[in-house]
Order: C-alpha cells, then sequence, then structure tokens
C-alpha cells in the first residue's frame, strides 16, 4: 500500500489582546460599518510588546505534537512559513527548534505570503513521500501588526496576528495529503508589497520616511486576481483527483476577506456550513490563517476521518496553491 504524508496534529496560538472595530474607529478614519460590509472582520488579535513571531509558532508546535504525542526530539524538520520574521537572521524555525527542544531536527523558513503555509505543507509532503519515517512540524506565523501603518486604513484594518501548525508524518493508506498545486506570478508583485528593510531598500531615513518598511496594498486589483486564482487552483485539485465540486467537504480558504469567500463558495456551490470562516475574530494573518483555521476546524471536530478537506490559498507575490487532504 502507497505510503502518505498525513496530518496527524495540529495547534494554533493567539495573542489576548483583542482589537476591535470600534478601537480602530478612534484611531483612524474608518467605521464598524465599513470593515465589516468590507471584509467582515470584526475584530483581531494583536501581539503585546514583547511577544514576537516565534513565540506563537513554538506554542503553536507545542499544540499541534501534543494533539499527536510525539516528542519534539523526534522531529526531523521545522518549517515556519512567515513574511514577518522575528529577524532577518536567524530563522524563526531556529529559534522554535530550541523552544522545543527538538535536538535533531533541520529548521528553517519559508516566504510565500498568504500561500506560505500551503507551500510548507507541499514541502513536508515531498519529504515524508521519500522518506516515510520522516516527522515535519508545519507552522504558519505572522506579527503582521508591525508591518502595518496604523495610519492607514485602507490596509491597518485588514491584518492580525497568530500562528498555526501541523504536524505531518508518513503512513500507509489512502488516507493523508492527495494532492498539492503550487503557483506564481511574480510579474504581478507590485500589487502588493513589504519593499522596504531588505537589501534593494534598506533601512534608511529616506526609505522610512517614504513608509516603504510598511504593506502596500491595491485592494481592489489583488481582489480580482484572488478570486480568479482561488477558484482556478480549486477547480485544478478536484479534476486532478477525479473529483467534483460535491465531493468537497470541508474548505479552508485563506481568510483575507469575507466576500471573496462568498464569491468562492457560490461559484463552487457549496453549502454555508462546508465552508470554514473565522476572518471575523483574526482578520487576514496573511501564511498563519489557514493554520489556524485547520486547527479550530479539527478542535471544534469539524473533520471526521475520511473527509475530503480541500485548502486554497492566495497572496503577495503572487502566490497561491491547493492542497486536497483525505482526513
Ligand atoms: N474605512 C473606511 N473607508 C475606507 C477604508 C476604511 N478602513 N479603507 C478604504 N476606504 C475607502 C477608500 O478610501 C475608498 O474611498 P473612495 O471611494 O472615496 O476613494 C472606498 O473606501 C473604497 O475603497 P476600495 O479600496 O475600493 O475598497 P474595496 O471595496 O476594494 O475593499 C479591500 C478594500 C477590503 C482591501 C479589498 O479590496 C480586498 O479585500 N482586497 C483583497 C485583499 C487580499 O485578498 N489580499 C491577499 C492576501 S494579503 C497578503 O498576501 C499579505
Amino acid at each position: 500500500m502507497a505510503v502518505r504524508a498525513k496530518i496527524v496534529g495540529t495547534g494554533s496560538s493567539l495573542p489576548s489582546r483583542v482589537v476591535t472595530n470600534k478601537d480602530l474607529e478612534i484611531m483612524v478614519d474608518t467605521s464598524d460599518e465599513w470593515i465589516r460590509t468590507r471584509t467582515g472582520i470584526c475584530e483581531r488579535r494583536i501581539a503585546g510588546e514583547g511577544e514576537n513571531n516565534s513565540l506563537f509558532a513554538a506554542e503553536a508546535g507545542r499544540r499541534a505534537l501534543e494533539m499527536a504525542g510525539v516528542d519534539a526530539a523526534d522531529l526531523d524538520l521545522i518549517l515556519v512559513a512567515t513574511m514577518t520574521p522575528d529577524m532577518v537572521m536567524p530563522s524563526v524555525a531556529c529559534l522554535v527548534q530550541d523552544a522545543l527542544g527538538a535536538g535533531r531536527a533541520g529548521a528553517m523558513d519559508l516566504m510565500a505570503t498568504c500561500s506560505g503555509f500551503i507551500y510548507g505543507l507541499s514541502v513536508a509532503e515531498r519529504f515524508v513521500r521519500c522518506d516515510p519515517s520522516m516527522k515535519v512540524l508545519v507552522i504558519g506565523s505572522e506579527v503582521l501588526s508591525r508591518r502595518v501603518n496604523w495610519e492607514d486604513r485602507s490596509t491597518c484594518v485588514l491584518f492580525g496576528d497568530g500562528a498555526g501548525a501541523a504536524l505531518v508524518i508518513g503512513e500507509e493508506g489512502d488516507r493523508g495529503i492527495l494532492s498539492s498545486h503550487l503557483h506564481s506570478d511574480g510579474s504581478l508583485w507590485e500589487l502588493l508589497t513589504v519593499k522596504g528593510c531588505g537589501t534593494r531598500f534598506p533601512v534608511s531615513h529616506d526609505n522610512l520616511e517614504q513608509g516603504l518598511q510598511f504593506i502596500q496594498m491595491q485592494g481592489r486589483e489583488v481582489f480580482k486576481h484572488a478570486v480568479k486564482a482561488l477558484e482556478s487552483v480549486a477547480l485544478e485539485a478536484l479534476e486532478s483527483n477525479g473529483l467534483n465540486m460535491g465531493d468537497v467537504d470541508l474548505l479552508i480558504a485563506h481568510q483575507a476577506n469575507m466576500r471573496i469567500l462568498d464569491f468562492l463558495r457560490q461559484r463552487m456551490g457549496l453549502e454555508q456550513d462546508k465552508v470554514f470562516i473565522n476572518i471575523d475574530k483574526y482578520g487576514n494573518t496573511s501564511a498563519a490563517s489557514i493554520a489556524i483555521a485547520l486547527d479550530e476546524a479539527n478542535r471544534q471536530g469539524r473533520l471526521s476521518p475520511g473527509m475530503n478537506v480541500l485548502m486554497v490559498a492566495f497572496g503577495g507575490g503572487f502566490t497561491w496553491g491547493s492542497m486536497l487532504v483525505r482526513w
């Protein structure tokens, strides 16, 4: 029987500080009504002072290991998908390796913006299929609140902080990851950026003055590309497995905008209860978004053995991708 990569544990960790739309009304010229109707977001979690990406990443990872009953010392690889690492160097993955005491694990970060967790799971799946004895911890973790211009109402209302994780191991059987498809289009990179503080636009008075360290997004354009890419990658996943829309038991899509999720649900002809939603509580947490949602669905008992779980993501770059899992 074939060996499949299987998700055997999930975890998540969120800052305790809740920032509501009403709180944002005090900070910028916006309203609870605008944010709810345009995005579906009611509140988001924001990291407090001294709370860094690696703190949430490690805690999410610990919870995934605990659920699976696997010791951190037995991990072979830690992958952290993030665009908001604690530092340029070392990686968040190395800080997580230390925090968990994962003595023999390799560790690296992976940057594919909001698609990062799908990219990470996809890499883990390839490792595990090559060597079924491997145990790979995949984490999506972000502290986007420190890359947001809190004076820019067009972006600051959208994002939140947090982390989610999944432990991937090899197991014989027909359950596990059925397929993954990854895509990108770098020609559209300028529609969604954090230009500053890399090496092209290094830290300088001028660059900081221009706000290049902050997320900048041409929202309407990104929206158009996101809905098209998400629908096409969902179809691609189903077609490559000989399945159709009616075979999807749960859709977990990147939580970027409730209108995007509604559009996707309607195009796929899915009932409301087949689409997982938590954007109202957390906003857009980029690479952490699907990871947190997967863990919540799991802990709420919404995933049962044999279910077809379709995950689809889209983000800056652009990057997009899908993962179909028989749970
Ligand atoms: N409060 C009140 N008014 C606002 C706010 C706000 N927070 N933000 C913008 N507005 C105003 C604008 O100024 C504009 O006013 P105008 O018509 O007088 O010029 C009006 O609202 C409409 O602005 P739009 O940007 O056109 O609003 P839209 O309906 O497109 O919603 C949004 C904006 C929510 C950003 C939407 O475009 C979106 O969700 N885009 C996709 C986001 C996404 O999928 N990102 C991908 C992943 S993210 C990542 O990779 C990090």
